[in-house]
C-alpha cells in the first residue's frame, strides 16, 4: 500500500482493500472519539490544522488560539503560522499561567467582543482539560465555529480520560496521531454532523492527494487498539505522569502546577526559567540517555507503552533528580540504560 493510490471516483483499479481499509478506519475513529464522521487522510497534525483553518474561516476572518508564549502551537500563530498565509487574523486566549489554562471569564469577554470566525482549543504544552463546555455558548452566540486541536492528548481522549471535546461543544476534533495516540506519524480529523462535506471537499485534492495508505492501515490498527485497551493505557499514562511529577518535586526539582496536582495529562513541566540552566540540564540529561526538550516538558506515553508503572516512574524521577543535583551524567547513563533494558515489550496492543 505504501506505493499506491486510491480515489473515490475509482480512477485507480485494484483498490478494493484500501477502500475497505478507509471505511473501517473511519468507523473505528467514530467509535473511539464519539464522532459522526472521520477522515484519516491528513498526512500530519499540521495538515489537519490547515484543513480546519481553510474550511472554517475565510480570508479576512479571525482565529482564536492559545499563544505560543503560553504553550500554544506556533503553526496556528501569527509567528509564521498557517493563518497568516490565508489572510486570517490571529487572536489569543487570555491565559492563566499559574493554572496553565485559559482564563474563562476573560476569554468569554474577548469572544463576545471580537466574535472570532474560529475558536481552537488545545495546545502543545497541555496539562489540564480546556474549558470547551464553559465557553461553548459564548462561541455559539458570537457565531464562532469551534474546533479542538488534540494533537497531544488524542490518546487520552480516545481512552476517555481527558475530556470529550465533541460532547462539550467542538464541531471538529483533530490532530497528530503519534503523540499520546500511539499510531503512525500522521493526522486525523473527526467531527459532528455539519462540516463533513466541507472538510473532505477542501482536503482532496487541495490539501492532501495521496493519503499514504500504509500509514492509514497502521492508524486503523492503532485506533482498534485504542478501542480495546485505550482506557487502561490512558489511565496508566496519567498515573505515570503524576508519579513522575511528584517524585521530581519531592526530590527538589521544581515542577509546574503543584497546587493543581501537577498534571492531568501525559506531560510534566519542570519549572525552570533560566535559559542557561535549561540548556545545561537538558544537555546533561541527554548525556545520561534521558531525552527531554527545552520546555522542559517530559511525556510519559512511550515509557507507559514499554510497561513502566508508577513505581518505575519514581525510579526515573530519582535519576533525573541525581543529574539535576550534579551527578556525573555517565554514571546516571549506566543506570538509565539498565532500567531501559528491563522494558523491551510493547504493551496495550
Ligand atoms: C497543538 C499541535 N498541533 C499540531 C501540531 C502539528 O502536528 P504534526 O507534527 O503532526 O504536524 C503540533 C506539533 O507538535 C501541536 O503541538
Amino acid at each position: 500500500m505504501g506505493h499506491r493510490y486510491r480515489a473515490d471516483d475509482r480512477f485507480y483499479k485494484g483498490t478494493r482493500y484500501m477502500d475497505e481499509l478507509e471505511a473501517t478506519g473511519e468507523k473505528l475513529a467514530c467509535e473511539v472519539f464519539g464522532a459522526d464522521w472521520a477522515t484519516l487522510r491528513p498526512l500530519s497534525g499540521h495538515m489537519a490544522d490547515m484543513t480546519m483553518v481553510s474550511t472554517l474561516t475565510k480570508p479576512g476572518g479571525s482565529i482564536l488560539t492559545v499563544n505560543p508564549a503560553d504553550g500554544g502551537y506556533p503553526g496556528l500563530s501569527d509567528q509564521a503560522g498557517y493563518p497568516t498565509f490565508v489572510n486570517v487574523r490571529n487572536l489569543y486566549f487570555p491565559f492563566d499561567s499559574e493554572r496553565m489554562n485559559i482564563d474563562v471569564d476573560k476569554a468569554r469577554g474577548l469572544i463576545e467582543d471580537e466574535k472570532p470566525s474560529l475558536v481552537v482549543f488545545g495546545q502543545s504544552f497541555f496539562l489540564f482539560p480546556h474549558p470547551v463546555k464553559e465557553l461553548a455558548s459564548a462561541c455559539s452566540s458570537a457565531g464562532s465555529r469551534v474546533a479542538f486541536d488534540g494533537s497531544h492528548v488524542l490518546g487520552l481522549i480516545a481512552g476517555g480520560k481527558f475530556q470529550k471535546p465533541l460532547e462539550e461543544g467542538a464541531e471538529l476534533l483533530l490532530g497528530s496521531t503519534h503523540k499520546s495516540l500511539f499510531g503512525p506519524q500522521g493526522g486525523i480529523i473527526v467531527g459532528m454532523s455539519g462540516a463533513e462535506a466541507d472538510v473532505k471537499g477542501r482536503q482532496f485534492p487541495g490539501l492532501v492527494d495521496n493519503a499514504h495508505w500504509n500509514r492509514v492501515a497502521a492508524l486503523a490498527w492503532a485506533l482498534d487498539e485504542a478501542r480495546r485497551v485505550g482506557e487502561k493505557y490512558a489511565t496508566q499514562v496519567i498515573a505515570n505522569s503524576k508519579a513522575l511529577a511528584k517524585g521530581l518535586n519531592e526530590g527538589g526539582v521544581p515542577v509546574k502546577c503543584e497546587d493543581y496536582g501537577f498534571t492531568e495529562s501525559h506531560q510534566v513541566f519542570l519549572d525552570i526559567q533560566d535559559q542557561k540552566e535549561i540548556e545545561s540540564l537538558t544537555q546533561r540529561l541527554e548525556d545520561a540517555n534521558i531525552i527531554v526538550d527545552h520546555g522542559i516538558r517530559i511525556g510519559t506515553c512511550e515509557a507507559t507503552r514499554r510497561g513502566m508503572k508508577a513505581k518505575d516512574m519514581e525510579h526515573v524521577a530519582e535519576l533525573i533528580v541525581r543529574v539535576y543535583k550534579g551527578e556525573e551524567p555517565a554514571k546516571a547513563r549506566r543506570e538509565a540504560t539498565r532500567i531501559r533494558r528491563q522494558f523491551n515489550r510493547i504493551l496495550y496492543t
